[in-house]
């Protein structure tokens, strides 16, 4: 008798991946591209749109044929994403009509401070802000500078997508233009409060309801894939965007379950169930998941780098010659080694949305040296976090404990470091791919092959968790002191 199993698609700022899931949420198979980022402009970042087609397709033959090898039967796919990252495509041809920006580019900062007297309308409706991250601006900004492009869209022959929608696209081959409830709510366009594309936002950030997706449950039907793209036609019945897909894989279901992700970005996400908690500071409200036409919330905070500062460190000023050596470089210094990096290379999210802040360190002297710039790297997304931690407590949500995962967190020096900054238990699971697993179970769930949510929650395990060990007035001085590094960067930007 074959294995059930489902395919996670897990197409990421940095790689496209594709994993085979058992439904007890063990890997069986798995591959991995990386692909190539494109910075045309300071503050600018790009993909190629057949670039993270080509790479997610090889991964998912790859990982298909090797799970092949032990008699598994693939049953759906779930598909997770980078999120806000928008592309506009060709209808008839499905080929995108520029290159994918990517939710880190800065470039329409100027159209959002053109937008800012809206502020308060567009965050009642989308819970966002007014922030180039957001998909909103990226899509006016391709079609007002793509030669005809505005005329296309308005003759309904362009398509807009985030990743997922587009990868549908692709693997459906044009069947399907969908998204599902967590990335829409990602592109300031959609009321998350009545789940539907807003004509007031449209109007406001001049996009035409003739190119947006239609929006489904995050386990749906979201189509099959095309004849001839795989051994046999697999439908697709989990879509989640990957922070809600981590929230989801961690089994955070119940209200005040809080997870952090530390990939390309750290993404901290508050379950706060059937309520849009709204944020007096500066968080986001967001869709954690909709089953069944049930919405389930969440409170966000968004840092834009956590593992791309470790990225600069290795191919931007080249200290380290991989990821892995921070770890040791971090444990040779003391607490008062004294540099702090303040890392806005795409500007600060959360709580601060300072698109023209630019990383800045301090403290460094003739001794500083890569030790102490891994270390500050590494520090300063655990500073970060505290931030967005006392920003959620100050809205009303206090936790005792945060569930981490993520590239970041097999550093067992940072999670220590985060526990002590955050005062609070930090819980490693067992299972790290939490982004990936998480679509797996919503396919899951989808196909019935889950009765409910206590039921994935069985294949839930501890692997570690660090309790906070810091004296408080070592915490209190060394928090001050990333306070005024930060507070001394938002200054320079302005
Ligand atoms: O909102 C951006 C986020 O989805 C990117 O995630 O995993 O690339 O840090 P990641």
């Amino acid at each position: 008798m074959p294995t059930t199993a489902i395919l996670s698609i897990d197409q990421g700022t940095t790689s496209s991946r594709a994993i085979v899931f058992s439904l007890s949420g063990q890997p069986i198979a798995s591959a991995q591209y990386e692909f190539t980022q494109y910075y045309p402009q300071n503050g600018w970042v790009e993909h190629d749109p057949e670039e993270i087609w080509a790479t997610t397709y090889k991964a998912c033959k790859e990982a298909l044929a090797k799970a092949a090898e032990s008699d598994v039967d693939v049953v759906s796919i779930g598909i997770t994403n980078q999120r806000e990252t928008t592309l506009v495509w060709d209808r008839s041809t499905g080929k995108a009509i520029y290159n994918a920006i990517v939710w880190q580019d800065r470039r329409t900062a100027p159209t959002c401070n053109k937008l800012a007297p809206s502020l308060a309308s567009v965050r009642a409706k989308t819970g966002l802000l007014l922030d180039p991250y957001f998909s909103s601006t990226k899509i006016a900004w391709i079609l007002d500078n793509v030669e005809g492009a505005r005329q296309l869209a308005n003759e309904g022959k362009l398509a807009f997508g985030t990743v997922d929608s587009f990868l549908i696209w692709r693997l459906t081959n044009g069947e399907s233009h969908v998204t599902d409830a967590t990335n829409a709510c990602r592109t300031n366009l959609y009321n998350i409060h009545n789940n539907q594309w807003d004509n007031d936002l449209l109007t406001l950030f001049n996009v035409p309801s003739s190119v947006l997706p239609k929006v489904l449950d995050s386990a749906s039907d979201f189509g099959t894939t095309a004849q001839g793209l795989f051994n046999t036609q697999i439908p697709i019945n989990g879509v989640a965007g990957d922070q809600q897909a981590a929230l989801f894989g961690q089994c955070c279901f119940n209200t005040g379950d809080l997870k952090s992700t530390y990939g390309t970005g750290c993404f901290a996400l508050l379950n706060t169930g059937k309520s849009a908690l709204p944020s007096q500071n500066k968080l986001l409200t967001t869709i954690a998941y909709r089953i069944n036409g049930k919405t389930t919330y969440a409170l966000e905070g968004a840092i834009f780098t956590a593992g791309a500062n470790v990225q600069w460190l290795r191919d931007g000023i080249k200290v380290i010659k991989v990821a892995k050596e921070t770890q040791a470089l971090a444990e040779s210094l003391d607490y008062d080694h004294g540099v702090f990096l303040v890392p806005g290379f795409a500007g600060l999210g959360a709580p601060h949305w300072e698109p023209n802040a630019r990383a800045t360190m301090f403290g460094m002297t003739r001794n500083t040296n890569n030790a102490h710039l891994a270390r500050a790297a590494l520090e300063a997304v655990c500073y970060q976090t505290a931030d967005l931690l006392s920003a959620m407590k100050q809205d009303g949500a206090n936790s005792t404990s945060v569930w981490v995962d993520g590239g970041m967190v097999g550093n067992d020096w940072l999670c220590q470091f985060l526990a002590d900054i955050l005062n609070i238990e930090v819980k490693r699971p067992a299972m790290m791919e939490s982004t990936a697993l998480g679509v797996a179970y919503l396919a899951g769930l989808y196909q019935g092959l889950y009765k409910d949510f206590e039921e994935i929650s069985t294949h839930k395990a501890l692997d570690k968790a660090f309790l906070p060990a810091m004296p408080n007035d070592t915490r209190d001085h060394l928090c001050a002191k990333w306070e005024v590094a930060v507070q001394s960067t938002l200054h320079f930007a302005n």
